[in-house]
């Protein structure tokens, strides 16, 4: 019998994906909590032909040259940043992520750290567990109203447009987007209006990222863009942290040039215990769970099993981001 093809997992993933690759690879799967120093995940996948990898492994040319059987990489995320596509795509090495099924959850988040956020429900709860709840305060915690609200989505892709649809038909806010695409559909569902980034900072309540980490967005955030925005606007990036200036975001938060932010994706993750925006009264920080929820996980498992398998055996992978090596 010949033997099965290696793949290596570079962390525990949901039991789902694990079975259904089970039949088909010797797959060797990473045990522990944190990733795989990079020394060690060149060794482990020198004989692999497949990769499981995770948005915390950082995968490149360097690395991919150490892997001369490799075909397939299947990253455990709908975003694909931790990996240098040129450089895999020169190699004929197929890249899949999870699209679609953790587009709930994250909207979800942004929705979630939104009304925190605007609720001051970090600091209003910390300050009820940490003895600072007095009495009922007529003055005592005041946020900002949600509904008929404006709201600035940045990126109206399946996240964004998901996000936006809530909000809309929710808290009946008005929307506006700025996109290098046309939203259509959003345009003639939401009544949403593209505008360009200057507008749509000054005239939202709430601004939230859902662009991808590019060449483009990288910093697209910094002190003007804050500046911009309204004393009481609410930020919301649920994206990536190296779109956003977190240097310019702390001092927009500290001197109330907004109002608050609420934050599922730092740079770096973890942001060091001391970190001031893990401090703020007006700033919420959350682990990066946006797609943490049992069923958005079981369902990553799955596609990024089903990529594995195609890619390994030669047909077209549900979720492709290289798809010209598919055709060549
Ligand atoms: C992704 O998939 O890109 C998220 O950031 C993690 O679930």
């Amino acid at each position: 019998m010949p033997a099965k093809p290696r793949v290596f997992v570079s962390r525990r993933i949901p039991q789902v994906g694990l079975d259904l690759i089970a039949p088909i690879c010797e797959a060797e799967v990473w045990p522990d909590l944190l990733p795989p120093p990079g020394d060690t995940l060149r060794n482990k996948i020198r004989d692999c032909v497949g990769l499981i990898s995770l948005l915390t492994d950082r995968i490149d040319g360097p690395l991919l040259d150490a892997a001369p059987n490799l075909k397939v990489v299947s990253n455990f995320a709908v975003g694909f940043n931790n990996i240098d596509l040129v450089a895999a795509t020169k190699r004929g090495i197929r890249v899949g992520n999870t699209p679609g099924v953790l587009t709930d959850a994250t909207a979800d988040i942004a929705i979630t750290l939104m009304l925190a956020a605007t609720r001051r429900l970090g600091e209003s709860t910390q300050d009820a567990r940490e003895g600072r709840w007095l009495t009922w305060d007529p003055l005592g915690w005041l946020g900002q109203d949600l509904a008929n609200k404006t709201v600035g989505v940045v990126g109206m892709g399946r996240i964004g447009s998901n996000f936006a649809r809530k909000l809309h038909h929710g808290w009946g806010m008005r929307v506006l987007y700025s996109d290098v695409h046309p939203n259509v559909i959003a345009e003639s569902e939401l009544g949403a209006k593209r505008v360009d980034l200057d507008t749509l900072l000054r005239e939202s309540d709430f601004v939230s990222v859902h662009v991808d980490l590019n060449p483009q967005t990288k910093g697209l955030f910094g002190k003007d863009q804050f500046a911009k925005m309204k004393p009481t606007a609410v930020f919301i990036n649920t994206a990536r942290g190296p779109i956003v200036d977190q240097i310019a975001l702390a001092n927009a938060l500290r001197s109330r040039t907004i109002f608050a932010a609420g934050l599922d994706v730092t740079d770096p993750e973890p942001l060091p215990k001391d970190h001031e925006l893990l401090h703020m009264p007006n700033c919420i920080v959350a682990p990066h769970i946006a797609s943490a929820t049992v069923h958005t996980r079981n369902e990553m498992a799955r596609i990024c099993a089903e990529n594995l398998i195609a890619g390994l055996t030669g047909k077209p992978m549900p979720a492709c981001v290289n798809p010209e090596v598919e055709k060549s």
